[in-house]
């Protein structure tokens, strides 16, 4: 977090990071619960971050909004953002179940980029929760939930690092290529899933 950040985020900051960590607490319980054992941990990591300045000034401008942190509380669900990355597909759905028994906070949308991957390749569940946030005009913000598999998250990763190079000039080549990219992991994350089934009732027999 930047001196910018800080001065941006002014007197919400100190709540902002207490949320923050609140989320990710409650995230790290809902995994040990799921397992106590590191060999069969579900998530392979958890990461969190508050929205930079620039980010969220950017995003309220492109939604016609002015760039008050007062207007990112209210019309942003992504100042605090959580990315859960999972082993097996399984494990999101397993996931949105437990998150969504939570007493912590209540689910307000789910975007199901893996059912229905956007057109581009991108894949991941998006979870809006809203949270109780008491200061100044608001008492409640929304925050974002992301989870995916490492495969999901290799792709996204690799796309957004690419996106943001400059002078591209065979466009529709790079794009197909990409989407070709996403449609091979998530055939791999398909068959991953099988296996995992498959020695899993060798185990039980
Ligand atoms: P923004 O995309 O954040 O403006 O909000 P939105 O309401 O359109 O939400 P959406 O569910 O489309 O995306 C929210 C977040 O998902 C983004 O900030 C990214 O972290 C991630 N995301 C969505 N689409 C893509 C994509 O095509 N590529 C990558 N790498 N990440 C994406
Ligand atoms: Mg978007």
């Amino acid at each position: 977090m930047t001196e910018q950040d800080r001065k941006f985020y002014g007197k919400y900051l100190p709540l902002l990071i207490e949320k923050e960590k609140m989320l990710m607490a409650e995230i790290k319980t809902i995994l040990d619960s799921i397992s106590t054992n590191s060999e069969t941990a579900l998530a392979e990591h958890v990461k969190s971050r508050i929205k930079s300045a620039e980010s969220m000034r950017e995003k309220l401008k492109m939604r016609g909004f002015d760039d008050t942190v007062e207007n990112g509380l209210t019309n942003l669900s992504d100042i605090i953002g959580l990315r859960i990355v999972l082993h097996f597909v399984g494990d999101v759905y397993t996931m949105l179940e437990k998150i969504r028994q939570s007493d912590k906070w209540k689910v307000v949308a789910v975007k199901d980029y893996i059912a229905n991957a956007k057109p581009n390749g991108y894949r991941s569940l998006h979870i809006i929760l809203s949270i109780p946030f008491e200061c100044g005009e608001t008492d409640h913000i929304e925050t974002e939930i992301q989870l995916r598999t490492i495969a999901m998250d290799c792709w996204a990763s690799l796309e957004h690092q690419l996106k943001y190079k400059k002078n591209i000039t065979d466009t529709e080549l790079i794009v197909s290529e990409l989407k070709r990219c996403a449609d091979e992991m998530t055939s791999t994350d398909l068959t991953m899933q099988t296996i995992r089934e498959l020695i899993q009732k060798q185990e039980n027999r």
